[in-house]
């Protein structure tokens, strides 16, 4: 199946249906797995910040897809990307019967959808994730790095200087944080941990990390922020990155029922010429300037 549209209204991205199995499913934290599936396609063309919707190949319930985001694409030995994973945090219904995915389950899957992260041009980009919304961010640091190539274009980042990332991760208690070894494994990436409680890392939320961050005057200041998680932390740090005149983006975690464009459930209000409108999430985002977004305070 295509789905014609293009952000434009009534255009949709090009979004292919795909069969495929499961080939592993691997625990990353407390309630979350990450699941790696075998859709050579999919995986080929897929960049970072966008997602996809999967559901059982069998089946009505189940019946409608859930998004999920890239977490990183699979390379084999000759350097041909051959799979993808996604990372999940169990929440309600589909993830459920998704945490006992064993391998082989066939699943029904559309994408790539939505627009992706930017591509970034400073020079030291901040990714800000909360809980589960971390995962988009393994994709973005390789890329920025210049570590991995996604997509099926050559690679947006050919003409840019690879950029400093950071990762400053919030989650509630060590207990529930997530392996990090995958950023780990890139060795400069720095990453910086807080935890609700004080159990690891810099104990309160995360957005103090950000604060701090935005407000010193080291020239090594993060000068874009990318940022996922809970609306109330992604609205902070869109708060404090307008305060100290830095870019940011937010990947909205829209509710969605089409993945397409073509239901409507999925609509955020942006800013426009006359005061504000809707826009769909799943074509227009789920990644948006903060500063677009009309929402008080925002
Ligand atoms: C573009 C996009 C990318 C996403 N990427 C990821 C990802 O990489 N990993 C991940 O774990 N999750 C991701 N999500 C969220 C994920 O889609 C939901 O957690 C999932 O749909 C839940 O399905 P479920 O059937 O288990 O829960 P349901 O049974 O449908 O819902 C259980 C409860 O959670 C609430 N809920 C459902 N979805 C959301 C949501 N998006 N935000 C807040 N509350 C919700 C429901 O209202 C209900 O109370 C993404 C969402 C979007 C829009
Ligand atoms: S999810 Fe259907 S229009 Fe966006």
């Amino acid at each position: 199946m295509v789905a014609n549209t293009s952000g434009e209204c009534g255009m949709v991205p090009h979004a292919d249906q795909h069969q495929a199995r499961v080939l592993a499913q691997r625990v990353l934290a407390h309630g979350t797995y990450a699941v790696r599936i075998d859709a050579r396609e999919l995986s080929t063309n897929i960049l970072p910040g966008q997602f996809f919707m999967i559901r059982p190949a069998t089946g009505t319930d189940p019946l409608l897809g859930r998004p999920f985001a890239l977490y990183d694409t699979i390379v084999d030995d000759h350097g041909d990307v051959t799979a993808f994973e996604f990372a999940y945090h169990v929440i309600g219904k589909m993830t459920g019967l998704m945490s006992h995915w064993e391998p082989g389950e066939q699943v029904e899957l559309w994408g790539p959808l939505g627009n992706g992260f930017p591509v970034y041009t400073g020079k030291h980009l901040l990714c800000v994730g909360g809980g589960i919304g971390y995962t988009p961010f393994l994709a973005v640091a390789r890329e920025t790095l210049g570590l991995r190539k996604y997509g099926n274009k050559p690679s947006r980042y050919e003409n840019f200087q690879p950029a400093k990332v950071t990762l400053a991760y919030g989650v509630q208690s060590k207990r529930h944080r997530a392996d990090l070894s995958d950023f780990e494994s890139m060795g400069t990436m720095p990453l910086l941990i807080s935890t609700d409680d004080g159990s690891e890392g810099r104990a309160g939320f995360v957005t103090e990390t950000v604060r701090e961050l935005l407000d010193s005057s080291h020239e090594d200041r993060p000068d874009g922020v990318y940022c996922c998680g809970p609306e109330p932390m992604m609205y902070t740090v869109a708060r404090l990155c307008r305060d100290a005149r830095v870019p940011c983006w937010l990947s909205l975690e829209t509710p969605m029922a089409c993945g397409f464009g073509a239901c409507f459930s999925c609509v955020t209000r942006v800013k426009t010429d006359d005061g504000w409108d809707y826009r769909r999430t799943c074509i227009e985002g789920p990644i948006f300037p903060a500063d677009s977004l009309a929402y008080d305070g925002v």
